[in-house]
């Protein structure tokens, strides 16, 4: 495996909104990106941090993504709206619904918002996080089906039909909380990509080849083959959801040919159910009770979902975010194209 540099996360950020402007992003929305990129770079997922700049520029320079595009709400009532991405951004749009979610959550108790024409929203784990620092649960997903569309097949099947589909719950406490965020496929397909520019190997029972044969190298995906539902036929049903929930609660029309997908976010008022004290405190009790359970062998400690996450940002913000040869070039090219200077590392 190549050496990997070590950059800094303000490094990362400016370069990331530089280049996000120079393609003809507006300076708030790049800026918004490019944090929410790196902050899932510091979070450990390096699949959905600055790797992806170059995919996105391209996106842009072929139309899929307007630079400045702005979510705007198309349908709306107590408790419920549409958003429309407008093409733009998805981590524009998935913060802008999540925050008219927590509105409405704040003044009906729940808050649900669907997105429609919305690209790729980048770790779902954002979106909780922020909901849980504002005090309020949140449920997030993204999912998409379709005949050979996708990375996955579904459980008992040989041919492509899902997206990765993830879906990410926040829980807060007072001073625990618990985000749970995963694609619903046994590797995201963003590791894949990592795993490739690294030149290593994936786990084993993470793909098949286009055959349907097992395979541990990443190329074999990339030549056809398929991510596997984590779980069989559980991880299958949970992608299944986040299909049906993106596709059916942005419906413009009845899909035709079994085809659609969004994104659904969903924000719930603790305070609308139990006492603000009797719930943080329940939260809490509930979480240091399950960090208590004694550490099975090969463990050093059970972790709350969203532990590993929140060491990871910890620990990256001193020693710079890891970012493979491979990558750190592919940015540069897509910054070169565009005129912006890359930094001397
Ligand atoms: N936007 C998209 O289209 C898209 C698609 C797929 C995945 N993703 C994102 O990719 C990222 C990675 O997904 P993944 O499926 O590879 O996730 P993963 O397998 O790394 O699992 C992450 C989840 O497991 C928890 N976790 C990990 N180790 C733990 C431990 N020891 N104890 C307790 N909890 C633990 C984490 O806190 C987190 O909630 C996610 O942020 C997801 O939102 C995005």
């Amino acid at each position: 495996m190549a050496d990997m540099l070590a950059i800094k996360a303000e490094t990362l950020e400016d370069v990331a909104t530089r280049v996000f402007a120079a393609a003809g992003t507006p300076e708030d929305l790049a800026a918004h990106v490019a944090r929410h990129l790196v902050k899932a770079n510091l979070s450990g997922h390096d699949s959905h941090g600055v790797i992806r700049i170059p995919a996105y520029v391209s996106q842009i320079k072929a139309g899929r993504i307007v630079a400045d595009g702005r979510p705007i709400i198309v349908k709306e009532q107590a408790g419920a709206a549409v958003v429309d991405g407008q093409r733009g951004f998805g981590q524009v749009a998935a913060s802008f619904a999540l925050d008219v979610a927590i509105r409405k959550a704040g003044e009906t108790g729940i808050g649900g918002v669907s997105i429609r024409h919305c690209n790729h929203i980048g770790r779902l784990g954002d979106y909780s996080e922020e909901a849980a620092d504002r005090g309020y649960i949140a449920f997030v997903s993204y999912g998409s089906a379709g005949p050979t569309s996708g990375h996955s097949a579904p459980f008992g099947g040989a041919q492509r039909h899902f997206g990765t589909n993830p879906i990410s719950f926040g829980i807060p406490g007072k001073e625990k909380r618990a985000v749970v965020d995963f694609a619903t496929t046994v590797v995201a397909e963003g590791k894949i990509q990592v795993a490739r520019a690294k030149h290593a190997e994936l786990p084993p029972g993470s793909i098949v080849d286009k055959e349907g044969k097992p395979s541990t190298n990443p190329e074999d995906f990339y030549a056809g083959g398929m991510i596997l539902p984590f779980g069989g036929h559980k991880g299958y049903g949970l992608s299944l959801v986040a299909a049906f929930l993106g596709a059916g609660l942005t419906a413009e029309s009845a899909a035709t040919e079994g085809r659609g997908g969004g994104v659904f976010v969903m924000a719930i008022n603790p305070r609308a159910f139990a006492d603000e004290d009797a719930y943080t405190s329940t939260i809490d009790n509930l979480a240091s009770a399950v960090e208590a359970v004694p550490a099975a062998p090969g463990f050093s400690k059970v972790l709350l979902p969203g532990g590993p996450e929140a060491n990871s940002r910890a620990e990256r913000r001193q020693s710079g975010v890891p970012v493979a040869p491979d990558t750190w070039d592919a940015i540069a090219k897509a910054a070169q194209e565009l005129g912006v200077e890359m930094p001397k590392l």
